[in-house]
């Protein structure tokens, strides 16, 4: 095995720049196959640098033309230039101009980094290094320009030019076909937020008044014919706006803010300057091709990409390790709006449920890594749940810990010292020191220390003397670089809910007001006193902390929470802790029957749902997802047994709850026109839960309520429910009612990417064949991210029984995958990879197949740094 061809890169290492450059000016010509870029680089020695050190400029695949000192043709021996680096030997001691000529095959860049051509339109991405993909720079997030941007192409392929910043001017080439663009961004920023976009696309805009009485013309940009699907997207942003003035003081900074939707992109979406370039399944909505979901989610990457404006854009990072610097913070600002113009309770739990089954998993396995990393070998391959998720996670206990009142101070102080500046989470974690007089070196553990915490409670209940003691121990396993573990500072939210339901007054010494108390050491006590009935706790009320909790309160006491903690998070929790345990016990010994105490509990719970959102009773009612209860049994996994043990489980919901579920349905009949809005969406939600269960209990009736769904549906959301209900029951009506999908919208691909993903994720064995068939679809291509992510992520992410198929069958299919992208788009075949991630925790036979799947990629031919580096970690 290759370890020696890597460089790592360590966070103890960071040196500043040896040189500044202080201003980019680009001229960009676009062509197919030959774009032209010159560059001119107002280039000086960093006094914190190294002097005289040699001037290296980063390239990628770059195809160098010439070089220019102050304008004077550099002397060819003064400089030297390959593919990936221009080193100018000795550069003049004071500032200099650098002229540089590159080449670039906009239409060969299969990559998707840098630029590149996706459905005829030019676009690019240069997170996290790129831009060296496009022209030579210091292409580190610590060096600060302010650009200028000329963008010339033929006026018939490309009549919008779209860059950073202000557009200046425009015009004709004269004597041509072609026409320009100059756009000028006043805000010095690093080159990964660089971005220019070519091609024929239709405009859909509106004027932002921001709150010091600016205009901003707002506009998204998509495919023309699709503008239609617009309108959300802009109206999501326009939202974001107004939100981000409102809660976090935050004025947008230039005249213009653009979003551009393209088909092909690894990501979900890019917060460049003023141009955000998405991914256009998180832009494209109407009601016949998107969901529920899409809709939240296109909210969701919209607010986010706008408001990196501040939190990335504004104040960046100082280098890559700093990447949760924005991410987390930003994901923690995105799920605060979205919760804001949702259910905050049923946002919580949908962001708890991602959260554990990805983030949870990739700290149980061999790719768990800090949030704050400290070394890596491909940067790219860390845009990962830990530093996004659980980023999130540590800014959201930051508030929890210091109060609402001082978080705010804390942001307010970070966005005035840091504004301009490519910070650290050290400047950070300073600004909340500095506001709280609070010492913050042991909460920054929570950055610097990998895997999921577990929290042991136990209780103490004593009638006589009135008291009772909650007893807390801490403990982190070991993780790939970490064997030992200190104790982090956990917030617990608590409270104390009396069997009955009722009010339980009581008084504790340790307890914040809001029924906060911190654990900081392995272990700690908490104790009340005058508690006159024996208590139920209900404990990280909210999702306090990201910590897996392990309770001694028996399955009644749970349920009590379920009816009674005025904590909607717990009472959603404690039905999910009841039905892992169920679930884990099924799994683990098969011949026990499933008891009736938790169908009639969740039965008691429906009764009772006319004072609950919809939304919420569709989420009590999705019994905890097989990665889920894999987790908790941890080691040895027969992901076989963990479906069956969820399947019986469904089937004794749906036949206990048979008769409730239909009227419950019935309850909420479709609506004549859709709506987006939350709280349609969770009537739609509750009824689509309802006939997943129904169909659990009795396919034939559910085939026939799902079926006749599927024909009435008036939009998408309830078609695809249909769909999915479907799929899970074979036979004829599944197979026509899926060739008739699949006809019905055979020209809309983020349809068919809904199709291919239901269709990879059937638990049968038949479906690897399917999967095999749908690879030769005419929609399918290995091409495009959301084609690949939706047929075979989904097979390697959705579907654990068969993807972890025995015979190692659907590890060989992801193994063909991961080797077929390795050339083309080494960053999704290494996203793919990590479909893997858990395999150290199956069982033995599973194990093996695994292994040795892993080791056949590992010994292939020029694997890229991508996949080397996870799959090496994958194996360590
Ligand atoms: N900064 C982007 C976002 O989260 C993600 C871009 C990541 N791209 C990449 N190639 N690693 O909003
Ligand atoms: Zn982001």
């Amino acid at each position: 095995m290759r370890t020696d061809t890597q460089t790592i890169t360590r966070l103890e290492d960071y040196r500043p720049p040896d040189y500044l450059i202080d201003t980019v000016e680009l001229d960009i010509r676009l062509d197919p196959a030959a774009t032209r870029i010159r560059s001119v680089l107002k280039i000086r020695p960093n006094p914190a640098g190294r002097s005289g050190a040699p001037l290296v400029l980063d390239g990628d695949e770059l195809l160098f033309h010439g070089l220019a000192v102050d304008g004077e043709p550099a002397p060819p021996d003064s400089y030297e230039a390959t593919p990936e680096a221009l080193t100018l030997r000795e550069p003049p001691a004071g500032p200099f101009a650098l002229t540089v000529d590159t080449e670039v095959n906009p239409s060969a860049n299969t990559k998707l980094m840098g630029l590149y051509r996706s459905n005829g339109v030019y676009c690019t991405q240069c997170e996290a290094d790129g831009f060296r993909r496009i022209s030579y720079l210091l292409d580190r997030p610590d060096v600060l320009s302010v650009y200028t941007t000329r963008i010339e192409a033929e006026r018939e392929e490309a009549p919008v030019l779209l860059g950073n910043g202000n557009l200046r001017e425009t015009g004709e080439v004269e004597g041509t076909t072609r026409h320009f663009a100059v756009w000028h961004d006043p805000h010095p920023k690093p080159a990964y937020l660089f971005a220019v976009v070519g091609g024929d696309l239709a405009r859909t805009a509106k004027t932002f008044r921001t709150m010091s009485g600016r205009e901003v013309e707002i506009a998204v940009y998509v495919e023309p014919g699709k503008e239609d699907r617009s309108h959300y997207a802009l109206d999501a942003l326009e939202r974001s706006m107004r939100w981000d003035e409102r809660v976090f003081g935050r004025e947008y900074d230039l005249d213009v803010f653009n979003v551009v939707a393209v088909s092909d992109f690894n990501m979900g979406a890019m917060e460049n300057k003023g141009l955000n370039i998405f991914n256009d399944k998180y832009v494209l909505a109407s009601p016949d091709t998107a969901t529920d979901a899409d809709y939240a989610n296109i909210e969701a990457v919209i607010a986010h990409e706008y408001f990196h404006n501040w939190t990335g854009n504004r104040i960046t990072c100082r280098d890559w390790f700093q990447l949760c610097l924005k991410e987390g913070l930003t994901v923690f600002r995105d799920q605060e709006f979205s919760s804001d113009e949702r259910s905050r309770a049923v946002h919580r739990i949908a962001e708890v449920r991602t959260l554990r089954a990805r983030q949870f998993a990739e700290d149980a396995g061999p790719l768990a890594h800090p949030v704050r990393p400290t070394r890596y070998r491909e940067i790219n391959n860390f845009y990962t749940a830990t530093v996004y998720e659980k980023g999130a996670e540590i800014v959201r206990m930051l508030k929890t810990l210091l109060g609402d009142a001082t978080f705010a101070r804390g942001m307010e102080r970070y966005f005035e010292r840091c504004d301009g500046t490519a910070a650290t989470v050290e400047d950070f974690l300073d600004c909340f020191a500095e506001v709280s007089g609070r010492d913050l070196g042991h909460f920054k553990r929570w950055y610097e220390q990998a895997g999921t915490p577990t929290v042991t409670v136990g209780t103490a209940y004593d009638p006589q003397a009135g008291t009772y003691r909650l007893d807390f121990r801490q403990e982190t396993a070991p993780t790939p670089g970490q064997p030992d573990k200190a104790p982090l500072v956990i917030p617990v939210l608590l409270g104390l809910v009396a069997e009955d339901g009722g009010r339980l007054d009581c008084v504790s010494n340790n307890l914040r007001e809001d029924g906060l108390f911190v654990l900081e050491s392995a272990t700690d006590s908490l104790s009340f006193e005058g508690v006159r009935s024996r208590p139920v706790p209900s404990l990280f009320r909210g999702f306090s902390a990201p910590v897996r909790v392990e309770l001694d309160l028996p399955d009644s006491d749970l349920l009590t929470l379920l009816r009674h903690d005025t904590d909607p998070f717990n009472r959603w929790q404690s039905a999910q802790t009841v039905a892992l345990r169920l679930l884990t016990a099924l799994a683990r010994d098969p011949s026990q029957a499933p008891r009736d105490e938790f169908p009639d509990a969740i039965g008691a719970f429906l009764d009772r749902s006319g004072r609950h959102d919809p939304a919420f009773t569709a989420m009590v009612l999705a019994l905890p997802g097989e990665t889920e209860i894999a987790q908790e049994i941890g080691r040895d996994v027969d992901p076989d047994a963990v479906h069956a043990a969820r399947d019986r489980m469904k089937a004794a919901l749906g036949h206990r709850l048979g008769e409730r579920l239909r009227s419950l349905r019935d309850a909420f009949p479709p609506e004549d026109r859709y709506s987006p809005d939350a709280a349609s969406a969770g009537r739609r939600a509750l009824r689509n839960a309802a006939l997943d269960l129904i169909a659990a209990g009795d396919p034939a009736g559910g085939e026939r309520l799902a079926a006749e769904q599927f024909e009435r549906a008036t939009n998408m959301t309830d078609r695809l429910a249909a769909l999915v209900t479907l799929s899970l029951i074979p036979g004829e009506v599944r197979e026509t009612t899926l060739a008739r999908f699949g006809e019905l919208y055979a020209a809309e691909p983020l349809v068919l990417d809904k199709w291919f993903a239901l269709q990879a994720a059937i638990p049968e064995e038949g479906t690897l064949a399917r999967v095999r068939e749908l690879m030769n679809h005419p929609a399918f291509a290995f091409s495009n991210p959301n084609r690949v992510r939706s047929l075979i992520g989904s097979f390697a992410m959705a579907n654990p029984t068969q993807f972890h198929r025995e015979d190692g069958a659907g590890y060989a299919l992801l193994a063909e995958a991961v080797l077929a992208l390795n050339g083309t788009n080494p960053q999704i075949a290494a996203r793919l990879l990590t479909g893997f991630g858990t395999w150290r925790s199956m069982n033995a036979p599973r194990r093996a197949q695994a292994q040795a799947a892993l080791e056949r990629i590992a010994g292939a031919p020029n694997l890229s740094p991508d996949v080397l580096d996870i799959v090496q970690r994958s194996l360590a």
